[in-house]
């Protein structure tokens, strides 16, 4: 097959590139990425090695640089990565996040449609039902559960995937949607919650926890995600939502607790700051769709995977290390400036 991944160069995208490379020796992987603060070529150093790979700098939303990429390709399968990701920015600035998340969306299915893509597969996330209450254990997000996003980050998203089913209905158009919860692992950006934890933990700085740290995510392993995307592409039915999680829930306050453990720091490191405006209670994925379906369940325990990833963080400090002294530096001045 050959591949279209936009958005590879950051978090969950090029742990799917190396899955595919690694998995699939008759697969070819095209990137498509604008290579923003979140996306970095030295992430994808490995693939850019292998003859079956080709990486493209460009924007999803201009979509000359997009009919000029499927001029020159013929794609089995698109899958779209490329997004403004993280909650905190779409409050500074959600146009952005628009113009990514939303248009982009709609310039890839344009060109998927112009020529005749067998496949598109939207990478979405639960945070598009809203959230859930606390005192409410028995809810859980399921594909039936009304849209209700809180932040312009998870309002874009809600509406890429409405446009996205607005195609098939309209042109038949054959795209899957995936919506999975909060992932953690390799290649995290260290602006999201885990990465940044390790990261001031190991510099003996303030862990800069939201409010009382009481609200709850439900934690999945980054490459159970890829698995659930690649079956979602190769077998989803078009026109469907597949939910994504692991039952996985704990409140911040517990992740960063298992943070400082794994790396032996103190829990006097946390600190509880300014809580983030229209910060959603609480997410709970119910996957009981694509496991009945297609067969999927999540192989990493989440204590297995906080080791891994606290491990691969005190061995990739070269990585993070280049990302904290550069142009996110002034992010981070400016988010917790003050505060350590
Ligand atoms: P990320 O921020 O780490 O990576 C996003 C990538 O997209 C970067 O490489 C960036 O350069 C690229 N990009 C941004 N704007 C672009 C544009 N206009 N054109 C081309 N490339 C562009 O994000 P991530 O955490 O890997 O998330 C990937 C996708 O998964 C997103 O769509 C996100 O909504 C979704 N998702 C994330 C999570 C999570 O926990 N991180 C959970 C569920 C769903
Ligand atoms: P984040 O990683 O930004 O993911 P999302 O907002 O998409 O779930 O945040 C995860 C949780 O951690 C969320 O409840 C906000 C909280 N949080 C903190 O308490 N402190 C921080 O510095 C950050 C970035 C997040």
């Amino acid at each position: 097959m050959n591949w279209l991944v936009t958005g590879g160069a950051g978090f969950i995208g090029s742990n799917f590139v190396f899955r595919l490379l690694a998995r699939h020796p008759e697969d070819r992987v095209v990137v498509l990425d604008a290579l923003t603060y979140a996306g970095s070529l030295e992430t994808l150093a490995s693939a850019l090695q292998d003859p079956r790979f080709r990486f493209v700098k460009g924007d999803i939303a201009d979509r000359d640089t997009v009919e000029a990429l499927f001029a020159g390709e013929d794609f089995d399968a698109v899958v779209n990565f490329a997004a403004e990701s993280h909650v905190d920015r779409s409050i500074s600035d959600p146009g952005l996040f628009l113009r990514t998340n939303v248009i982009g969306t709609q310039v890839l299915m344009d060109a998927c449609r112009a020529a005749g893509t067998k496949r598109f597969h939207q990478v979405s996330t639960d945070e598009v039902y809203g959230d859930l209450p606390l005192d409410r254990p028995d809810l859980l997000f399921t594909e039936e559960t009304p849209l209700h996003a809180s932040s312009p980050y998870s309002a874009s998203k809600a509406s890429a995937d409405l446009l996205v089913l607005a195609y098939h209905r309209t042109y038949g158009f054959p795209a899957t949607i995936t919506r999975c919860s909060n992932n953690y692992g390799p290649w995290h950006f260290p602006e999201k919650m885990i990465p940044l934890m390790i990261v001031r933990a190991l510099a003996d700085r303030p862990l800069p926890v939201y409010g009382r740290g009481e609200n709850v995510r439900d934690w999945l392993y980054v490459e159970d995600h890829c698995a659930a995307i690649e079956l979602v592409a190769r077998k989803g039915r078009p026109g469907e939502v597949y939910n994504v999680g692991g039952h996985n829930e704990r409140t911040n306050l517990q992740v960063v607790k298992t943070v400082l453990q794994e790396l032996g720091k103190p829990e006097s490191l946390i600190s509880f700051v300014k809580d983030r405006p229209g910060h959603d209670m609480r997410y709970a994925i119910d996957p009981a769709k694509i496991s009945a379906e297609l067969g999927w369940t999540p192989e990493t325990a989440f204590d297995d995977g906080i080791r891994r990833t606290v491990r691969w963080y005190l061995e990739h400090r070269t990585w993070w290390e280049r990302i904290l002294s550069g142009e996110y530096a002034k992010y981070d001045a400016k988010m917790y400036g003050g505060r350590g």
